[in-house]
């Protein structure tokens, strides 16, 4: 029997570990070992971006961890998403991987909450939380080897009330962006650093196509239908990087892209990948029961964008107030992204009891 001190310990080493040693040790296949996903596994935020501003982002949400978030509002972060209905938001599957089994089991919907309406996370001033009513996927689980399909559509338990002040769809893109369009991508950043900026960062990437991603970057054949690229081929500098997981890519003011993978953050060659909204346009509408019904007035920011909020008023229950609802969280909080194998799988029931002394301490260490 391993004694409290010794997993306090454990618990710690994962939560203090870098990143970079973080969850290496499962990832076998030679192709993709490189691959990371955009969440708060890795350090650092969108990189070389400036503080986004309100009035560009109003359909930014945040996927947190709702037993974190419960002990201190905006602790839980865990990836970006995006509103593109009053009840409905988009993001990207792995969110949802359960980061300590890492086999690409999802964690069940319960455990997350969304938050959206203001810039700065920790800031409750015109947000509302929602849960997870229903989380539509395309797989059972997810291909870590490939980041294939890694899209998830979110129906909330609740819908925003048409003109609210700070929050509103944004219309999807049907189209595929052409090359050298320049797209807005939009994040915080993960928890583990985030203790310097806790403002939504915004950067500027010109769109790659597809062929001149495949041909000319170093991604290859990793690049497949239904993922396009962003970013600078030459130079790099500028990208996104984790924790802006799962959120918007906008071009032309219209959701064109999801943030999904990359490997590390901003180097030549090696531009941002994110899931092409276009290419599952259909799928998406189809989901939300829209399909036939609102496809025929498309082109220019069309549906979402606002007009569509059935005039409820107000009813799209602000549980600003709820704490989380306090789920057990069942071993996987964001933090223990290593995996280390069955050792450590053993242990993450028991790290779920530790969790508020490892919070308690992390709380303690920014104060200075
Ligand atoms: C919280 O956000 C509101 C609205 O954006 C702002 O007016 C207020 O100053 C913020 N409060 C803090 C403590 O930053
Ligand atoms: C990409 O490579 C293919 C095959 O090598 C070639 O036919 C095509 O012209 C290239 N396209 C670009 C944009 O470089
Ligand atoms: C940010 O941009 C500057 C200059 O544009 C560049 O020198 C620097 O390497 C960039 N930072 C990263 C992390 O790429």
């Amino acid at each position: 029997m391993i004694g409290l001190g010794q997993l306090l310990a454990v618990a710690l080493l994962l939560t203090f570990l870098p990143a970079g040693l973080r969850g290496a040790t499962t990832r076998t296949h030679l192709d993709t070992n490189a691959i990371r996903p955009r969440f708060s596994a890795d350090p650092g935020r969108i990189i070389n971006g400036t503080e986004a501003s309100l009035g560009a982002t109003r359909h930014q949400v945040g996927i947190r961890k709702a037993l974190n978030d419960g002990y201190f509002f905006g602790t839980g972060h865990l990836c970006g998403g995006s509103l593109i209905r009053p009840g409905w938001v988009l993001t990207a599957a792995h969110c949802f991987v359960d980061q300590i089994i890492y086999d690409g089991t999802f964690v069940p919907k319960e455990e997350f909450i969304v938050v959206m309406g203001n810039l700065d996370r920790y800031n409750r001033t015109n947000t509302l939380t929602f849960t997870i009513e229903e989380r539509i996927m395309q797989l059972d689980k997810f291909v870590l080897a490939t980041y294939d399909k890694d899209i998830a559509l979110l129906k909330l338990n609740g819908i925003v009330p048409t003109g609210h002040p700070t929050i509103r769809p944004i219309a999807l893109s049907r189209f595929a962006i052409p090359e050298g369009v320049v797209c807005q991508v939009t994040g915080w950043g993960n928890t583990e650093d985030g203790f310097i900026s806790d403002i939504l960062m915004t950067v500027d990437v010109p769109m790659i196509s597809e062929e001149h991603c495949i041909n000319d970057s170093d991604l290859g054949h990793l690049i497949q239908p239904g993922m396009i690229c962003a970013g600078y081929l030459e130079v790099g500098e500028k990208d996104a990087c984790a924790g802006d997981s799962g959120g918007p890519l906008v071009c032309q003011s219209e959701l064109a892209g999801v943030v999904s993978w990359g490997i590390q953050c901003a180097l030549p060659r090696l531009p941002g990948v994110y899931t092409e909204v276009s290419y599952y346009y259909d799928w998406i509408l189809k989901n939300m029961g829209e399909d036939g019904e609102g496809s025929g007035d498309d082109g220019s920011g069309d549906d979402g964008s606002g007009d569509d909020g059935s005039g409820d008023d107000g009813s799209g229950d602000d549980g600003s107030g709820d704490d989380g609802s306090g789920d057990d969280g069942s071993g996987d909080d964001d933090d223990g992204s290593g995996d280390g194998g069955g050792a450590m799988a053993a242990v993450a029931g028991t790290l779920t009891l530790l969790l508020p002394v490892i919070l308690a301490l992390r709380l303690i260490a920014t104060q200075f």
